[in-house]
């Protein structure tokens, strides 16, 4: 890889910046001063330091968001995204959203740079399945329990998967947890409206084995755990 475009991934400023800095003659490749942007380097064996301190390489990033309201999960967009949000540090990384989830939606989104883990977490042959919480007006009963065990018709006419309901709270206002085992759009939303009900709040608490950090308040994130992207790697 060029010397400028790993300098400028680790967070050293624009590759204009990083073209400024090589000139200064602080950047070091194998103890040798260079000042050339084009150089070819190999981060695995090649010795980088700026200012002396050693450049530590690293391709891919995982972050774990709680996604606050209000934000668009993607990376472009003319309203505010996730992206938009992370420290130009985590940027510089050009992550993107896995998944999407509603405007509206709160909670666990992770962002990242490696395709194949998007992949392996989006593509429908291996059913990851995301549990959300919701607040639902009306009162959720054991009969939508039953339902979402067979799967509903959305209003499109596609039959949901089978997707376990667990009822916290009957009310007026009802509060559910339900996981699903597909991503349709508006999927969790929809399958309460098959069953005549809103929901009116939504926040997805789990994706797979990992767990939305109860520690994040919304629009905060934190880098997974080495043992959390191995669990999402299998
Ligand atoms: N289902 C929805 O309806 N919305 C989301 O954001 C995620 C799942």
């Amino acid at each position: 890889m060029r010397l400028d475009k790993l300098l400028a991934n680790m967070g050293y400023g624009t590759r204009k910046e990083v073209k400024k800095l090589l000139k200064t003659g602080v950047v070091r490749v194998d103890e040798e001063v260079t000042k050339d942007a084009k150089q070819h380097v190999d981060p695995e064996e090649n010795h980088v330091t700026v200012y002396e301190e050693t450049v530590e390489y690293r391709e891919y990033i995982y972050l774990m968001m709680n996604k606050p309201a209000g934000v668009i999960s993607a990376t472009e967009d003319e309203e505010e995204t996730v992206i938009d949000i992370l420290i130009p540090e985590d940027q510089v990384f050009e992550p993107f959203p896995v998944g999407r989830l509603d405007k509206d939606t709160e909670g666990l989104l992770i962002i990242t740079n490696d395709g194949k883990l998007a992949h392996h977490l989006t593509s429908p042959k291996h059913h990851v399945p995301k549990t959300y919480f919701a607040r639902v007006k009306g009162v959720v009963t054991e009969e939508d329990v039953r339902s979402f065990e067979k799967g509903v018709t959305l209003d499109d006419g596609y039959e949901t998967k089978p997707g376990e309901l667990a009822i916290l709270n009957a009310g007026e206002e009802s509060e559910i947890e339900l996981t699903i085992h597909e991503g349709k759009f508006h999927q969790v939303k929809r399958m309460f409206e098959a069953v005549g009900k809103k929901v009116i709040y939504l926040q997805r608490i789990q994706m797979g084995d990992i767990h939305l950090d109860r520690d994040l308040e919304p629009g905060e994130y934190r880098e997974l755990t080495e043992e959390e992207v191995t669990i999402l790697q299998k």
